[in-house]
């Protein structure tokens, strides 16, 4: 077991676009991802991108958690009680395309901004390419929570964090101070993201 060092916001390789993996069944490719789904765990997070722990390749995993048990930080995130758990998935060269113009707001958190989160404004359809693990391709349409972390994830490839994304910085702060107040509003105002 691996736990790997992850790159903190202001870490150039965080803002650099990683590069298109040529082979994803080299066998770094698969110790790589082996050491990214420690470190996942050991963070207990559903997506980490490569340039996070300082490579700099277009490689991103996920997983979104059943429902009950998801932490209250991912309901925040637009995690709703009819969202399809997703099993672990590595995502090799991923593209994405929107399908939909609609968009919508929710609170995003990242290993590396800690300790801070956000309200990002991502479409809310998405569908999304990529090669997996054999080499095999890999083709999904998702929504909400899944579509954000896709998106969320896929954004790292290309140099750019949650805060990039921001349209509206007075909801940028440190999650617990968050926690307590704009989120329990937005709870209030909004009953069915709860
Ligand atoms: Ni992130």
């Amino acid at each position: 077991m691996a736990i790997l060092k992850v790159a903190r916001m202001g870490h150039p390789v965080l803002r650099m676009a990683a590069e298109p993996i040529a082979d994803p069944t080299a066998p770094e490719v698969a110790a790589l991802v082996r050491h990214m789904i420690d470190t996942l765990a050991d963070a207990d997070g559903v997506g980490l991108a490569a340039p996070q722990v300082h490579v700099s390749v277009r490689l991103a995993i996920y997983r979104i958690p059943s429902t009950p048990d998801a932490p209250e930080r991912y309901r925040a995130a637009g995690l709703g009680e009819d969202s399809q758990e997703v099993p672990l998935t590595v995502l090799i060269n991923p593209k994405i395309e929107p399908l939909t113009d609609d968009s919508e707001e929710a609170f995003e958190g990242c290993l590396s901004v800690p300790g801070m989160t956000g309200m990002v404004p991502r479409p809310t359809r998405i569908r999304y390419r990529a090669l997996g693990l054999d080499g095999g391709k890999i083709e999904r349409t998702a929504e909400g929570f899944h579509a954000r972390v896709v998106q969320h994830e896929c954004d790292h490839l290309d140099g750019i964090l949650f805060p990039q994304r921001m349209t509206d910085l007075t909801t940028f702060g440190f999650m617990e101070e968050v926690k307590g107040s704009l989120m329990e509003e937005r709870k209030e105002e909004e009953p069915e993201n709860g």
